[in-house]
């Protein structure tokens, strides 16, 4: 019997699809509709007080949160938009004008946080990018190898997006403060799904949003950084809520407040975070071992049977190396998906790795051979085909 399948019917969702899509769109939680009432009818009878009566200590209320499921202390974590500015805030406190100028990273960083490093080009930056060899991880030894005296930031994602790779970020943070540098993780893919500790890892930062594994929708990028440095962190992208007295409005350089709220900027998305707690609340009180454990035994069985269908698989074999997702590689598997979807299996796909699958801790054992039983029937059929001239548009 499992337990966690009661949490099913919070999902409406589930009763209609094959939902494997959880790395990359969580399912919606029943009642996100009524937070989302709760914000329209605060707006609509409290007006203007909403401000002092919540709206403006969202960003920290509803980050703690989150701090709650990555090990962060209160206070410590502040909502943005989404993880690009969250990355763009970290790289924008940091000096690279002198010979500590490097950022170190890897090519299967999410493309955002590599396009923000290559455009700090322009000031100065060198960007360090370790390959990978094998497509699926990243070369622990040439990361850390990489790391040096001339290194500023090591950026880094926890969990690799396309292909569910984890890194071991305590080696990376070890080596990293070894010689001075500071560490961002990517926390996107592995925060609800794969139990880590910010602070007992020791991260200098690290960033993520409420898209995929918290069930939290778009607009709830979250921040985390490490309070010991907020002394000697002055972002440049900034904006009235960093400063200490904000509603004085004054003319001149900013004044940074002391606490976490010198690494907002602007007016935060408050319906996107009143959109994104119920997700919060689910994944907190079911707990992160708890789903990883599942999570461990449903993505184990995903493999056997989609290597018993004569599937490749484009992800870690060994559990402890990978994270919610299960890469499956298949022939024609853009057209498959597409396929897939429209016939309400829900699942994305990848050039270059493959279908993406992912239960989560509401997905039932049965699911995943129906999953790869349908990618069979829709090959065997060519139902594909179909696809292909749409493809080829
Ligand atoms: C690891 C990772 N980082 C970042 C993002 C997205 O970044 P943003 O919140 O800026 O859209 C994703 C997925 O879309 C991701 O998988």
């Amino acid at each position: 019997m499992d337990e966690l399948l009661e949490w099913r019917k919070e999902f409406p969702i589930l009763d209609n699809t094959v939902y494997m899509i959880s790395h990359s769109l969580g399912a919606m939680p029943r009642r996100t509709r009524d937070r989302l009432q709760e914000y329209t009818d605060m707006w609509s009878t409290r007006g203007i007080r909403a401000w002092e009566e919540g709206w403006w200590m969202m960003a920290t209320t509803v980050g703690d949160m989150i701090g709650k499921i990555i090990g962060a202390g209160e206070g410590e974590v502040v909502m943005h938009p989404n993880v690009s500015v969250c990355q763009s805030v970290i790289t924008s406190c940091l000096d690279f004008t002198g010979k500590r100028n490097k950022i170190v990273t890897e090519s299967f960083n999410f493309p955002s946080n590599l396009y923000i490093h290559h455009a700090m080009e322009r000031t100065g930056v060198r960007v360090v990018t370790v390959p990978s060899d094998d497509g699926i991880t990243v070369p622990l030894e040439r990361l850390l190898a990489a790391i040096d005296e001339e290194t500023r930031l090591v950026s880094v994602s926890h969990v690799i997006f396309r292909s569910s790779f984890i890194q071991n970020l305590k080696a990376i943070t070890a080596r990293a403060h070894e010689v001075g540098a500071l560490v961002v993780a990517d926390i996107y893919q592995s925060a609800g799904t794969v139990p880590l500790n910010v602070r007992e890892i020791g991260l200098d930062f690290a960033t993520g949003g409420s898209v995929k594994w918290l069930c939290g929708g778009p607009g709830a990028g979250y921040l985390y950084v490490r309070r010991d440095l907020w002394p000697s962190l002055e972002p440049r992208l900034t904006g009235w809520l960093a400063h200490k007295d904000p509603f004085a409005f004054a003319a001149g350089p900013i004044e940074y407040v002391d606490d976490i709220y010198r690494f907002l900027n602007g007016t935060p998305n408050i319906p996107g975070m009143y959109a994104a707690m119920s997700g919060y609340e689910i994944v907190g009180e079911v707990g992160v071992e708890k789903i990883r454990q599942k999570s461990i035994g449903q993505t184990t069985r995903l493999i056997e049977i989609a290597e018993d269908a004569g599937f490749g698989v484009n992800c870690p074999k060994a559990a402890s190396e990978r994270g919610g997702t299960v890469v499956i590689d298949v022939p024609h598997g853009q057209q498959v998906t597409k396929e897939l979807l429209r016939r309400d299996f829900l699942v994305d796909y990848r050039p270059g790795a493959g279908i993406r699958v992912a239960p989560h801790f509401y997905s039932k054992d049965e699911e995943l051979e129906l999953t790869v039983r349908e990618i069979r029937t829709i090959l065997e059929t060519k139902a594909y085909e179909q696809h292909s001239a749409a493809l080829a548009h």
